[in-house]
């Protein structure tokens, strides 16, 4: 199977660990019938200093006419605000990418850098966060005057089933038992008609139990029950912020992996974090949310089980050795190259066979 690989490295640390998500797609295209082809689509501050915009035409080209997107991540300290971020939510809104799927697993190597005690992780963390991705907050509907500013979080009922129906046929190819969905219905209106259609929806999925919890509230059971939830669904601006919220309890944010999707379109699959500038250059970022994201792109992109087998190589590889962010002082800390290197090889093994 030929598929077109578009990737965009961006600036900081986005340049030290998309070159790690690649070693793991050229060793499964090295060992199994797929057959990528890379294709560079240049993004970010760096880009927009030289070209006066973050995301060129020819690069959203490039994107359009690709079968996934890896992305990097992007922003230089310095730049007016928002120059360089403005690309992702172009590429999110300019494709359509209505889910950010955000998967929070707690590898049982990196028990010991869960910041919770024993009790709270219970049998473990293993959630997926779907998050609406193009409406809401972040629609960015709105204006800012010198003495007042607005933005409209506006949500229509399309945007709220499709979204919900994904979470809910996720839930179901996982095999979960219980969606939650997070909202403010006791304030906010879209949220109203957010739970009405999760309440319609759910009521058609008779095997999964369905849950409502207020997202004040959720903030505290994430970290008291972790372990209760699969599948969280909810809107874009609290699922932004719950999901990084969750991001930690995995260890570091350099672990969490994402995806921008519009399912059997182009969808972006991209490490959480940021340009990370304070650790940028240094050869130290964690690649591991990154290698994530090729797991990710692999399962929702191209209906592989391969994933199983990148996520076994990482669960592997935390076993001989960390980035800093992660470290242990009994196991050898690595740079992004070798911790990259690392699972590459135990992968390649696993392939070989
Ligand atoms: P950040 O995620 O870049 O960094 C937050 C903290 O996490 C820093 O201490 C950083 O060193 C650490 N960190 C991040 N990634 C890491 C990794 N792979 N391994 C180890 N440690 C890691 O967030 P921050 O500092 O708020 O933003 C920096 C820039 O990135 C800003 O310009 C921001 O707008 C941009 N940004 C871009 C995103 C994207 O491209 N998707 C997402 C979030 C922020
Ligand atoms: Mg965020």
């Amino acid at each position: 199977m030929k598929k077109i690989i578009a990737f965009t490295e961006g600036d900081g640390v986005g340049k030290e660990v998309i070159p790690e998500g690649i070693k793991i797609l050229k060793i499964i295209d090295e060992y199994t019938d797929f057959e990528f082809e890379f294709k560079e689509a240049p993004a970010g501050g760096a880009v927009w200093k030289k070209h006066g915009e973050s995301l060129p035409e020819k690069s959203f080209e490039t994107i359009k006419n690709s079968d996934a997107l890896l992305f990097g991540a992007i922003g230089i300290p310095g730049l007016p605000q928002g120059v360089a971020e403005i690309a992702i939510l172009n590429i999110r809104q300019g494709l359509d990418l209505y889910v950010n799927l955000r998967p929070i697993k707690l590898y049982e190597p990196l028990r010991d850098r869960c910041p919770l005690r024993d009790e709270f992780i219970g049998d473990g963390i293993d959630i997926y966060f779907v998050r609406e991705n193009t409406e809401g907050l972040y629609k960015n509907i709105g204006y800012l005057k010198e003495n007042e500013a607005q933005n409209i979080m506006h949500y229509t009922r399309e945007g709220c089933e499709r979204i919900i129906k994904f979470a809910f046929e996720f839930a179901k190819r996982k095999g979960h038992k219980k969606v939650t969905s997070v909202d403010k219905a006791n304030i906010l209106k879209p949220s109203q008609l957010w739970r009405k259609i999760f309440h319609d929806i759910g009521s058609k999925y008779p095997n999964i139990k369905i849950e409502d919890i207020y997202i004040d509230a959720f903030c505290q059971w994430l970290i008291r029950t972790p372990y209760a939830y699969q599948t969280v669904v909810t809107g874009n601006m609290f699922g932004d912020i719950i999901s990084d919220e969750a991001a930690f309890l995995i260890g570091s944010l350099g672990m969490a992996s994402s995806g921008n999707i519009h399912p059997n379109k182009v969808s972006m699959y991209e490490p959480i974090h940021g340009s990370a500038p304070d650790i940028a250059g240094k050869n130290i970022a964690n690649p591991i949310g990154t290698i994530l994201s090729v797991k990710l792109m692999m399962e929702e992109s191209f209906q592989s089980k391969i994933g199983n087998e990148i996520e076994n190589a990482v669960e592997e590889g935390l076993k001989e050795g960390r980035t800093i962010d992660i470290e242990n002082p009994n196991l050898k800390t690595l740079s992004t190259k070798e911790m990259g290197d690392l699972i590459s090889e135990k992968l390649r093994n696993k392939l070989k066979k």
